[in-house]
């Protein structure tokens, strides 16, 4: 019975919808790229680099996860960055990724936009003929910074229509409701940019709903504490707007005690369209298979559960209803490989 639910998890075809390049940064190519550039970095080797990663807070994270990603200089950088979690998750069977870039983080050191995006598109580009992985490339504004920052990396987005598919909006959640972006996804929104932010990571069911009828969000990142209020998860069970929920890195953040309390079956029982995510799997230790042999293994899920979660991954992205049908039928023809069937 496990052996199949692990099978299952080690080669469903699946979607991650909820990943931030940058967070995929390994310890021991930031230090290669540190020394190629000529970055000081207060960690000499691999194990300092880990011990680091000690967290207890989203904040905790970020700071570290700023200074990390302060190796990437170079269109190269970027490109070998991508290129190394595209090969990483060829071996977990994802099938399609709506990849998270975080541009106000490169062009406040000096690095251009464009440098950033054509590192990570040739990438992708490369990845979908040698790999058949395709995706979707969501630009975040960084909530830490004030909105007329977010209205430059706007501005540059708009000159890349044709590369960038959605906006969103990450980093620090407390204190900054998502409101105070209302204008610039007012903006992009028009533009033709798909909103996605991050809400209910930390913050309350009460960003949820702010997001949803501000920001006019299609998809929430995280939404965890969605879950504490009734009328927003029947509003995102009604309306199946999906969640894409990230177990390790809540329980690495400590949103969690323990990888039992993660809110995954607590979504599915609701009727959620939840998915399961790796986050900055770099720094949480752990991939996107990783994430579902975590809920597997913690919360007791049944093979259908399972089977629902790859499928989910899909149901939730922003591939066309003919796509998702096709990775949808190709999940249903390997379950039956697997059962013998
Ligand atoms: N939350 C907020 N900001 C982030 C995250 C996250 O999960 N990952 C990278 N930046
Ligand atoms: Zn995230």
């Amino acid at each position: 019975m496990n052996d199949l639910s692990y099978a299952l998890i080690d080669n469903l075809p699946k979607a991650e919808l909820h990943l931030h390049i940058e967070g995929t940064l390994e310890p021991e190519m930031m230090l290669a790229m540190a020394k190629r550039n000529k970055v000081e970095l207060p960690y000499k080797t691999v194990e300092d680099v880990r011990a680091a990663y000690q967290f207890d807070c989203l904040q905790d994270f970020l700071d570290l996860y700023y200074l990390g990603m302060s190796v990437l200089l170079t269109e190269k950088d970027f490109y070998d960055l991508t290129w190394a979690y595209l090969e990483r998750v060829h071996a977990d069977r994802l099938t399609h990724v709506e990849l998270f870039f975080d541009p106000q983080a490169h062009t406040d050191r000096g690095v251009a936009f464009e440098t950033v995006l054509d590192g990570i598109t040739s990438a992708l580009e490369y990845a979908k003929r040698e790999l058949g992985i395709t995706s979707k490339l969501i630009m975040c504004f960084l909530r830490h910074l004030p909105e007329e920052q977010a209205f430059e990396a706007l501005e540059c987005a708009c000159k890349h229509k044709d590369r960038i598919f959605g906006v969103g909006l990450d980093s620090t959640e407390n204190g900054i409701p998502p409101s105070t972006f209302a204008g610039v996804f007012e903006a992009a929104r028009r533009e033709g940019f798909t909103p996605v932010a991050h809400v209910g990571e930390e913050g309350t069911a009460e960003n949820v709903r702010e997001a949803l009828d501000v920001l006019k969000i299609e998809r929430v990142d995280h939404g965890n504490h969605a879950l504490d209020d009734p009328m927003v998860t029947k509003r995102l069970a009604d309306q199946q707007t999906p969640l894409t929920m990230c177990p390790i890195s809540n329980w690495r953040l400590k949103g969690i005690p323990s990888l039992s309390a993660s809110p995954v079956k607590r979504a599915l029982d609701a009727g959620l369209l939840v998915t399961v995510n790796s986050d900055d799997p770099s720094y949480f230790g752990g991939y996107l298979n990783d994430n579902y042999r975590a809920v597997f293994k913690h919360l007791g899920l049944t093979e259908t559960e399972v089977i629902q979660l790859a499928k989910n991954s899909f149901a939730g992205s922003f591939l066309s209803d003919g796509e998702k049908q096709e990775q949808l039928d190709r999940i249903d023809h390997q379950v039956n490989t697997l059962r013998g069937t």
